[in-house]
């Protein structure tokens, strides 16, 4: 970490930018909260940034970032969307960065799933932004190996605190690649319990699992494939694509899988499986859970009711 190595030049460089920003910033996007940009008379820059008091290990944060998003993501006031227990909480917003409507009752679980319990249980599996490992599989490497990131993992590893044109703020540059999820109109309020993704949003895990992201016909049973890793599953097809011979997205235990909404036939993502925050799914035997979405990887059955 750099904390003390913030010299004269780099402050005041940063108190320019911050300056900057915050006379050309005036369109507001409709990110919600502080992410907004620029309200004057509203405190959005110092909710996150301090000139002269700051703490964090950069870019004069209040805190470290990890530390500071779920200083309003997570149980308190500050936001309703807790991500520590995945749960949508009506009155969580704090009156002064409450900008714009979401139409998500009090108490559903979240579209991420959560970082410390999810739907009530204990999380299972989760992406560690809290100590931040680096070690990503698929990284360059092929399947089944990791290797290290530039950085370790926290929330801005994936979301732009000063908002984005991905949906929910996600990075339009992650680890060195370009990043693209097409956002389907929410309406007028947010809608924090159905998903909303659209094209693209495989770049967001692709961006750190590049060799997990396999769009060839037939790549369960391709013996090209084991080059690379080993056969694996598609993604990026329709859900009732060729070797599926009984598909169905809902139905087994209740559960409906969500696609990515492309228009013309939606298509199996990497979150049609797995959640991006962490889950709270368990398994018979103690295996790890890989954020998948449902107990015993139970994800299989809903497509494949054989
Ligand atoms: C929700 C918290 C939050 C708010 C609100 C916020 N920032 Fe930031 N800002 C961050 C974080 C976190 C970083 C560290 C870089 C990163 O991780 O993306 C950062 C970094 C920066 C940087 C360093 C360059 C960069 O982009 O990394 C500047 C300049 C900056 N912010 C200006 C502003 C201004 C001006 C405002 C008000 C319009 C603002 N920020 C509002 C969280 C915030
Ligand atoms: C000062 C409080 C505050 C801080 C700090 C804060 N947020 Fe937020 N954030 C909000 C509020 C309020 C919303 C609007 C939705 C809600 O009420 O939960 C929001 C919304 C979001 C959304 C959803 C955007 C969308 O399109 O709907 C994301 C993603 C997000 N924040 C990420 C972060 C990250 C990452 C950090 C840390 C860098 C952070 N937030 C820090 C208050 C905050
Ligand atoms: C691996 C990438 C990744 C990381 C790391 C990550 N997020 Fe997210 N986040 C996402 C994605 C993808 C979504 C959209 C989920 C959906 O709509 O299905 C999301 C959604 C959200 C939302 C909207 C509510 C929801 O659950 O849908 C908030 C708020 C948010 N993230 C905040 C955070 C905070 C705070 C952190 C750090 C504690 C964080 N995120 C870390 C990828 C990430
Ligand atoms: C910024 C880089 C980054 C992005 C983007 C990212 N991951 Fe990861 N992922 C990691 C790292 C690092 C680990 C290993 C450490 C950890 O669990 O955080 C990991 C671990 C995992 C694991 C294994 C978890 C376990 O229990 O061992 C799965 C599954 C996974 N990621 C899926 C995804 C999916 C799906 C997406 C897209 C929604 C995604 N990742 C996006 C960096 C990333
Ligand atoms: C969202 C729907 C969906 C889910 C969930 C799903 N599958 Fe599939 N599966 C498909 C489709 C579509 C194909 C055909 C893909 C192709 O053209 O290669 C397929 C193909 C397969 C194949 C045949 C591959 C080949 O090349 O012969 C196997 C085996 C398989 N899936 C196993 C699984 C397992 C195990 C799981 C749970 C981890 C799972 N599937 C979850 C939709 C799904
Ligand atoms: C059809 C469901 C399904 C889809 C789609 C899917 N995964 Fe997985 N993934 C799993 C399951 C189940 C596991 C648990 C280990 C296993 O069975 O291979 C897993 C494991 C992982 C792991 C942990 C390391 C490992 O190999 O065990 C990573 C990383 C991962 N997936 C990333 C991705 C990414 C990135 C995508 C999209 C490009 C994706 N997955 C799409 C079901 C899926």
């Amino acid at each position: 970490m750099t904390t003390k190595r913030h010299t004269f030049k780099q402050f005041i460089s940063l108190v320019i930018a911050l300056m900057v920003v915050f006379f050309a910033v005036s369109v507001a996007s409709a990110n919600g909260g502080p992410h907004n940009g620029v309200d004057v008379g509203t405190p959005d820059c110092a909710s996150c940034h301090r000139i002269n008091s700051a703490s964090g290990t950069q870019s004069l944060l209040v805190q470290d970032t990890t530390t500071l998003c779920m200083s309003c993501h997570g149980t308190g006031l500050g936001a309703n969307t807790n991500v520590a227990d995945g749960m949508y909480m009506a009155g969580g917003d704090d009156y002064r960065y409450n900008e714009g409507l979401a139409n998500t009752p009090d108490g559903a679980p979240l579209l991420g799933g959560g970082f410390v319990s999810y739907k009530g249980k204990p999380v299972t599996s989760a992406h560690d932004v809290v100590d931040g490992s680096s070690m990503a599989w698929g990284n360059g490497v092929a399947r089944g190996a990791s290797a290290s990131l530039a950085q370790s993992m926290s929330c801005t590893s994936c979301h732009d605190p000063h908002g984005s044109s991905n949906y929910r703020m996600l990075r339009e540059t992650i680890n060195g690649k370009p990043v693209s999820v097409e956002q389907v109109d929410e309406g007028a309020a947010k809608d924090y319990d159905t998903e909303n993704w659209g094209a693209g949003v495989d770049s967001l895990c692709a961006a750190c699992h590049d060799s997990y992201n396999v769009t060839s016909a037939g790549s369960g049973s391709d013996i090209a494939m084991v080059s690379s890793g080993g056969y694996t599953h598609r993604v990026g097809m329709s859900f009732s694509d060729g070797s599926n011979v009984n598909p169905e997205t809902i139905g087994f235990e209740g559960y409906t899988l969500p696609l990515a909404q492309s228009g013309n036939g939606d298509l199996v993502a990497c979150m049609t499986c797995h959640l991006p925050h962490g889950t709270s799914a368990t398994t018979g035997d103690g295996r790890d859970t890989n954020l998948i979405r449902m107990d015993n990887s139970g994800v299989c059955q809903v497509c494949h009711q054989l």
